[in-house]
């Protein structure tokens, strides 16, 4: 049987392709900035993102916790929302490595608006943490931030002295699908990260950017970590092979995504909570391990989150195979879930 995986883009697996960019990749002793294969990369993220340097790094949660390190800290607080990977997917790091405090400010399914932000914000007190951070995450559950509303947070961090940190572990697929650049998306924040692996395909790795005195305390944050690494060219030559060929397919994932949600639509079981960009978020009358199991059956491999189905769409499926799912959903009906 053939299986299709929507569990996540992180299943994605190096192609061919860039399996031979990564062995012909030149390497050097990146702990001394000698693998040029990662200056190559780490010079390709500063044009992307616009900042002044960029920095490879293991993880996209090592690229969310290195900003808490340098900005956040005992006593300091970081303003995200209750949907963010910082607070619900990264075994509470930010807490726990960082000392940073999370408060969470009201939003929608991730969204917050620029004024529920500032309204989070303390002055000084001497028995309150003090607000050092604010934190976005885009695309968030799939959703893409309206990038108004970031710049308007950027100008509240702005008027109150704060440093903002965008997780962009998705920003290809915000800027694909709304033709908004990753350097205007990263423009509305002082950092940036965002992954190499994920829909763009690389097995690993990370980019963290902003200023030169930012990447140089974040240097050392990530040897700390244990993210000096050696002749990582080889995973860096992944990195260069997905940026150069894998950012505008990320547009047929999309595609996929419209396809198996009005899939999803039409049957009497599946109720659309969110679909956006590679995700799609599901409710259903019936209890969704169910639907997996149904699903697992004709070879659908999907994941849930809470009480939702979430399925997300990246390279292992092509046009082909997102005709045969939609198809294969069109045969689950209710009296199997019944059962
Ligand atoms: C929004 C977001 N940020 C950060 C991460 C962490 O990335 P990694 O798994 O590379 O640590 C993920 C992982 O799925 C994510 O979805």
């Amino acid at each position: 049987m053939k299986i299709y995986d929507l569990r996540s883009d992180t299943f994605t697996k190096p192609t061919e392709a860039m399996r031979k960019a990564m062995y012909e990749a030149e390497v050097g002793d990146d702990v001394y900035g000698e693998d040029p294969t990662v200056n190559k990369l780490q010079r390709m993220a500063e044009e992307i993102t616009g900042k002044e340097k960029a920095l490879l790094i293991s993880s996209g949660c090592m690229g969310n916790l290195i900003p808490m390190m340098i900005k956040g800290g005992r006593g300091k607080e970081i303003l995200t929302s209750s949907f963010s990977h910082i607070v619900n997917h990264e075994i509470g790091a930010l807490a726990s490595l960082s000392g940073t405090l999370p408060v969470l400010v009201p939003s929608d399914k991730g969204i917050m608006k620029a004024e529920d932000v500032e309204a989070s914000i303390h002055g000084y007190s001497y028995d309150m943490s003090e607000t050092a951070m604010i934190e976005t995450e885009n695309t968030t559950s799939g959703i893409v931030y309206p990038v108004e509303e970031l710049k308007k947070i950027k100008k509240v961090s702005e008027r109150h002295n704060l440093w903002t940190h965008l997780d962009g572990a998705r920003i290809f697929n915000a800027s694909v699908e709304t033709g908004i650049s990753v350097k205007e998306y990263a423009s509305s924040a002082d950092d940036i990260t965002f992954c190499l692996s994920k829909g763009l395909g690389a097995p690993a790795f990370s980019i963290l950017a902003s200023d030169r005195d930012f990447i140089e305390k974040a240097k050392r944050c990530k040897k700390i970590l244990g993210g000096g690494m050696r002749q990582v060219g080889i995973m860096a030559a992944a990195g260069i092979y997905a940026l150069e060929n894998n950012v505008e397919r990320l547009k047929s994932d999309h595609e996929h995504r419209e396809a198996i949600s009005k899939a999803l639509e039409k049957t009497s079981w599946a109720k659309i909570e969110i679909s956006s960009t590679n995700m799609i978020f599901f409710s259903s009358a019936y209890p969704i391990d169910r639907i997996m199991n149904a699903a697992r059956k004709r070879g659908i491999l999907f994941l849930s989150e809470g009480n939702l189905g979430r399925i997300v769409l990246s390279l292992n499926i092509n046009d082909e195979d997102t005709d045969e799912i939609v198809s294969l959903i069109g045969t689950i009906d209710e009296g199997e879930l019944c059962e």
